[in-house]
């Protein structure tokens, strides 16, 4: 069964509470200014929807695999205007005409700080961020971006007393952690600079909760699944490019072993997971970092998957010994009850929905495959 994507219709977020002035069905409509009213009339309005509980989000690190997708979806939430992308990428022009961007360097507190006074930011989900297989290649600017930026994001987040999101991931964990089933809390003795970096960020954001009463809030993705951006350099970037390869040549060569199980989850999950999360009444939450999931599979039982799609499709593996190591140290399964009971999250795909939605996007017609 297909599923509606992100930057498609959007679902009534079930269990959320909705901040005051906001209906409970999406999309809120765009708060922009209307041809016939002064930039003055255009601010005082923008100004009186924030105070009537309307969040001014911004998005640091947007340009990544995820983060304009996040936009999407929060600007159908809660306007186009409220929402402001930014980065240190130069934004494509459809980007940069789809709403506010701003330039903001995570390792520069004075231009962060100008954003957040300038544009009167509330809340921040903090993106940033260099991913396991490119923060070994490139240990200090990980360190920086992923250490220093975030000493800067949690200063400035407790000084404008703004709702801080950061996302954590299962790299957070090492292979001394349970490995089935890993639970929200655990021995994490991660060996990647990603992971010991994610950690910090887990414990520091809880600390300043507990200091000053920051409103923290994270979570740990497992690795996400999407068809229209990139993926950043982290271990589970195979199960993208897999799709793009099979629709492409019918054929892909995987640099995990067969047996590699992973925690994954489809791209629509993990930024609806993020929204309802960011609207959850702060008394639900028992904890301020929480595993989130909806499926574990290997690339074979990827592969499998795929086949019955694409019955041609051929799977070989050159395993390099760099990631698989990392994966190895990972968890193969996750287990996010916590998540489920304190703010209801439910996961809509599993192996056969991601796959089918997967192939669709990237134009593979799988109805006749099916046929076939
Ligand atoms: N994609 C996944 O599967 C996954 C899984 C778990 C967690 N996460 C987390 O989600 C977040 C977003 O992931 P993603 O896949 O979109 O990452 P990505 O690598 O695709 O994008 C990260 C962005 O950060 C930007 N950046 C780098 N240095 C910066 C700086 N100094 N100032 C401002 N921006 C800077 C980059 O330009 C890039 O656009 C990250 O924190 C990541 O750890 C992602």
């Amino acid at each position: 069964m297909l599923r509606t994507v992100a930057g498609g219709a959007v679902r009534t977020l079930a269990g959320s509470s909705w901040p005051s002035g906001l209906p409970s069905v999406l999309p809120v409509p765009s708060r922009s200014a209307s041809p016939s009213q002064s930039p003055a009339e255009a601010h005082f309005h923008s100004a009186s929807s924030s105070e009537a509980g309307c969040p001014r989000v911004l998005i640091t690190g947007g340009l990544g695999q995820l983060g304009l997708g996040l936009a999407s979806l929060l600007r159908k939430r809660y306007g186009k205007d409220n929402v402001i992308l930014s980065d240190i990428k130069k934004p494509p022009s459809h980007v940069f005409c789809s709403g506010p961007f701003v330039y903001a360097n995570i390792l520069d507190p004075q231009n962060l700080r100008e954003v957040v006074v300038n544009h009167r930011i509330t809340w921040m989900l903090h993106y940033s961020a260099l991913l396991s297989a490119v923060g070994e290649a490139n240990m200090p600017l990980a360190r920086a971006v992923n250490i220093t930026g975030l000493h800067n994001i949690l200063d400035l987040a407790e000084e404008y007393n703004l709702r801080l999101f950061i996302p954590s991931t299962i790299g957070a964990f090492g292979s001394t952690s349970p490995r089935n089933r890993t639970p929200d809390l655990c021995v994490q003795r991660p060996r990647t600079i990603y992971g010991v970096s994610k950690v910090h960020a887990e414990l520091m954001g809880e600390y300043y909760n507990y200091r000053s009463g920051l409103d923290f809030r994270c979570l740990r993705y497992p690795g996400v699944i999407s068809a229209d951006s990139q993926p950043g350099g982290g271990t589970t970037d195979y199960a993208i490019q897999i799709f793009h390869d099979a629709v492409k040549t019918g054929k892909f060569e995987c640099n995990l072993r067969a047996s590699t199980r992973l925690p994954m989850m489809y791209v629509d999950d993990c930024l609806r997971a993020t929204l309802e999360f960011m609207e959850a009444p702060a008394e639900s939450l028992s904890m301020r970092t929480y595993n989130i999931t909806a499926m574990s599979f290997t690339p074979e039982e990827l592969a499998q998957e795929i086949a019955k799609h694409v019955p041609e499709f051929h799977i070989s593996y050159h395993v390099d010994p760099a990631r698989q190591a990392i994966a190895d140290s990972w968890p193969m399964s996750l287990d996010d009850s916590m998540a489920r009971k304190d703010w209801g999250w439910k996961h809509d795909f599993d192996l056969p929905e991601l796959v089918t939605t997967m192939l669709n996007l990237l134009g593979c017609d799988t109805r006749v495959a099916q046929a076939n």
